[in-house]
């Protein structure tokens, strides 16, 4: 605890010295997103920690997620330093996506637009002709739906399919999936709801589709928390990682917040649907990048000029 309360001092005074700022996803540790928020960084979903490590004027950018979230800062700028708390967070569509396997299952395609997932290797994303995150892959695909496009999806199936259904769009699908949420189940949901009657169910779209079926809400991580926040129902259940519920309790004060049911896990459990990966970040590595200047994001610049293009697309339709 004496050591959690120096690193708490120590953080915010290197992030100065280093003219660095913290960029955190809401799914890591209270205590990391708590730092984002006290030292003017900020604390988001995939989307907007993109566009504001990009719009912000310090040098050295400090990501505190999984590496694609490193990586998609250095492709906006890469004259900045981004670092990260360890390279080792990574995602399991990331991991489910290999470069030059997806490469040649596009080539199979060519007739096909390429959308990819935000949660993709720098490589991924440089071989598509558009990134996505959750907040706005229903957008897009649609956009590229009504201009007659015909998609090539990858990585997530469950976010693949769910906007699908939400476009009528041809998309034909890679089979990845979040390790998190997929492990959502719909039969348990459906008992637990008939505890709670009145309550609102939020679910992000890389869960399965029965379990988005029953949803009042889908939608990425600050959608989810700007519904919670709108909500009157007196309960809400969440499938989504378990980390939201730090800022979600925040922005819904009274509510009960309800963990969605996982694969052999009681529907009590609040911790139980947690990303090993987003677990990664502490306060220690965090101290420690800043202290060393590493881990530090890398990406090759030819990589880094196609994926620029992408991920630009993206951000433009954005705004
Ligand atoms: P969001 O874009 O909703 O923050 O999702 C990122 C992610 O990794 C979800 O598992
Ligand atoms: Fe990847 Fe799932 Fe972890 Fe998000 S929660 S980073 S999609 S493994």
């Amino acid at each position: 605890e004496e050591q959690r309360a120096e690193l708490r001092e120590r953080i915010p005074r290197l992030l100065q010295e280093k003219d660095a700022v913290l960029v955190a996803h809401y799914y890591t540790d209270g205590e990391i997103q708590r730092m984002a928020d006290q030292t003017g960084g900020c604390v988001s979903d995939s989307l907007e920690m993109a566009r504001f490590g990009a719009e912000h004027t310090a040098s050295t950018v400090v990501v505190a997620g999984v590496r694609f979230m490193g990586e998609t800062a250095k492709i906006l700028t890469p004259h900045k330093r981004v670092l990260m708390p360890t390279l080792e967070a990574t995602c399991s569509l990331d991991i489910g996506c290999p470069a030059e396997q997806f490469a040649a299952f596009c080539d199979q395609h060519p007739e096909r637009t390429v959308v990819v997932y935000a949660n993709t290797s720098a490589q991924v994303k440089a071989r598509a002709d558009w990134v996505v995150t959750s907040s706005i892959a229903v957008d897009v695909v649609r956009h590229l739906h009504e201009s007659g496009e015909k998609i090539l999806w990858a990585p997530d199936r469950y976010l693949g399919e769910y906007v699908q259904r939400e476009t009528g769009a041809d998309m034909l699908l890679w089979q990845g999936s979040c390790i998190v949420h997929e492990e959502f189940r719909a039969l348990e949901l459906t008992e637990l709801r008939k505890y709670y009657p009145q309550a609102e169910v939020l679910v992000h779209p890389e869960s399965p589709g029965a379990v988005i079926e029953q949803a009042d809400v889908v939608g990425s991580t600050t959608q989810l928390l700007k519904a919670a926040q709108n909500s009157s129902a007196p309960q809400l259940i969440v499938a989504t990682d378990a980390g939201i519920f730090h800022k979600m309790q925040q922005l819904a004060p009274g509510k009960e917040l309800i963990a969605a049911p996982t694969a052999g896990h009681s529907a009590s459990c609040r911790s139980c649907a947690h990303c090993p990966w987003m677990a990664m970040n502490g306060l220690v590595n965090l101290a420690s990048a800043l202290e060393q200047g590493a881990p530090e994001v890398h990406v090759d610049p030819q990589v880094v000029a196609k994926a620029q293009h992408s991920l630009g697309r993206m951000l433009d339709f954005a705004a």
